[in-house]
């Protein structure tokens, strides 16, 4: 492990700096329950794009108080993330556009009528779109997305139905785009963001990493057992009903599989399993688990990349030294 450095590292250049206005091109990507302000301000602060995530919040007017939280602990740039279908969006989508907020990202369906929206009410604003496939970041960038964040089957939370892994997918996505391209799914250090740099990604999106750290509201049962798992402590759920997710393995997890199983031995699709599924993947049992630390009773998003997460650092911290490594990283190459 790199040690973190006294003082902020030099800026880096990249697209999605420049586009965003950050000095290191590290997002904390949108966490259902766990991107509340001070992590996002945090991340922003050390010089990263920190997120507010709209699955966090009850009522646009949470939003609003969240939105002008990160402003009194930062004035550096901010995103908030909307994943379609977790609640209605509308009324938050006016309270995001009515505060101007620099940076949207949109996850989890068709981005298109949020994007239209968005684009009549403010053409400033960047929209960042998360895909897994080429077609859909053609699509995003045909819609008029800043930029695609290229999320890899290594990730925690909600992934593409084709099982693509990031070192495949980013550099396809790069070639198949002319926007910036995120790399995203299994990055935690220096030496992912320096990989991804390498592949042709302007910068990287981190989930799991962004759980385990100090500033995060995750329970302490949470980010212990990020820490004490290794890469193949995850598992991926809800396939039955065609979305699948990564979790961390534990009994709980067990259970939704062995009754995902039991569906598909009895021939039912994605509209009659998921019925009876939802008692099991609810969005209760994630919160139970991730916020109370009831682990037994619950299921908590985590990407393969637990297998790297050994510690729990101040956010600040943990971009410093990432930017640092990438730099030693960088040198090696320059070496070889
Ligand atoms: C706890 C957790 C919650 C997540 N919730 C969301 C969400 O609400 N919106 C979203 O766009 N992505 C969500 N994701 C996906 C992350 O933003 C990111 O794309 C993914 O975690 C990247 O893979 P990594 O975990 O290997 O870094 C979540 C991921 C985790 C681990």
């Amino acid at each position: 492990m790199t040690d973190t450095p006294a003082s902020a590292p030099a800026p880096m250049h990249t697209r999605i700096t420049e586009l965003l206005g950050i000095d290191y091109p590290i997002v904390q990507g949108g966490l259902a329950h766990l991107s509340l302000a001070p992590l996002a301000a945090a991340v922003s602060s050390a010089g990263g794009l920190g997120q507010l995530g709209v699955a966090c919040f009850a009522t646009p007017e949470d939003l609003r108080a969240a939105i002008a939280e990160v402003r009194g602990l930062t004035d550096r740039p901010f995103g908030v993330n909307f994943p379609i279908g977790v609640k209605p969006m509308d009324a938050f989508l006016e309270v995001a556009l009515a505060e101007r907020v620099p940076c949207i990202s949109i996850t989890g369906g068709n981005p298109e009528p949020l994007m239209r929206r968005i684009q009549a009410a403010n053409r400033k604003t960047n929209i960042l779109v998360l895909v897994a496939g080429v077609r859909a970041a053609q699509k995003a960038q045909d819609l008029g997305a800043a930029a695609v964040i290229a999320v890899g089957f290594e990730g925690g939370g909600h992934l593409g139905r084709d099982d693509i892994g990031t070192l495949v997918l980013v550099p396809r996505i790069v070639d198949a785009v002319q926007i910036p391209v995120l790399a995203s799914g299994g990055i935690a250090n220096g030496r992912g963001l320096a990989a991804a740099l390498t592949l042709g990604a302007a910068g990287v999106e981190l989930g799991t990493r962004f759980v385990a750290v100090q500033e995060g509201n995750a329970h302490p049962r949470y980010k212990a057992a990020i820490v004490a798992a290794n890469e193949t402590d995850t598992v991926i759920i809800e396939r039955a009903i065609g979305r699948p997710a990564r979790v961390l393995r534990s009994p709980f997890a067990e259970q939704i599989l062995t009754v995902e199983a039991e569906l598909l031995a009895r021939g039912a699709d994605r509209e009659t399993a998921l019925p009876e599924l939802l008692p099991l993947i609810a969005g209760a049992n994630n919160m139970r688990a991730a916020l109370d630390g009831d682990l037994a009773h619950g299921f908590v998003w985590a990407g393969q990349v637990v297998g790297l997460i050994h510690d729990i650092p101040a956010a600040r911290e943990l971009i410093w030294q990432m930017v640092t490594e990438t730099r030693t990283c960088g040198q090696y190459l320059a070496n070889l």
